[in-house]
């Protein structure tokens, strides 16, 4: 199977999905909408408190400095579901991924990683989280995130 066909169903997951993970889902969508690619992308918070909720005034802006809107997006916890629909999801750090890897059904068909180990040189890296510092983080977050969905991209052309 090709590589294209079982890369195509992708959940990125942090803390809230305010921040970060609503990033990497509008960096992978940009550049695989770029790539012609056809792709299901999400994501989701391992927390419940920001359900429903708009991304951070401060990641809709960074997104927007780059020309990708992000208002659209809207916040939710990872379920059940999630761990059998997507053929992968990528975790933005350790403690997220291990709550993943908790809550994961024993029927889960999903592939659980950290997103940075997309990167080559910078496998088992986190995407730190900028929730409680300045924009100067949430540009590192885009930077990191873009990062990596190039190279997912680049997986799946
Ligand atoms: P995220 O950032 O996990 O990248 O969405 C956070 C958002 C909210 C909180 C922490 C991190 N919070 O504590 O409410």
């Amino acid at each position: 199977m090709e590589v294209a066909d079982v890369l195509n169903r992708v959940l990125f997951v942090c803390l809230g999905n305010i921040c970060r993970s609503p990033l990497a889902e509008a960096a992978f969508r940009h550049q695989a909408d770029a790539a012609g690619l056809s792709f299901e992308a999400d994501s989701a918070g391992t927390a419940h408190w920001h359900i429903g909720k708009q991304p951070d005034p401060r990641s809709q802006q960074i997104a927007a400095q780059f020309g990708v809107d992000i208002s659209g997006q809207r916040a939710r916890q990872v379920m059940e579901e999630d761990f059998r629909r997507f053929t992968h999801i990528f975790a933005m750090d350790h403690e997220n991924l291990e709550v993943l890897q908790s809550r994961a059904p024993m029927d889960m068909t999903a592939e659980l990683s950290l997103l940075l180990d997309l990167v080559p040189g910078r496998e088992g890296e986190a995407v730190g989280d900028p929730y409680y510092g300045g924009e100067k983080g949430f540009a590192v977050t885009w930077r990191d995130v873009w990062e990596a969905a190039n190279h997912l991209v680049g997986r799946m052309v």
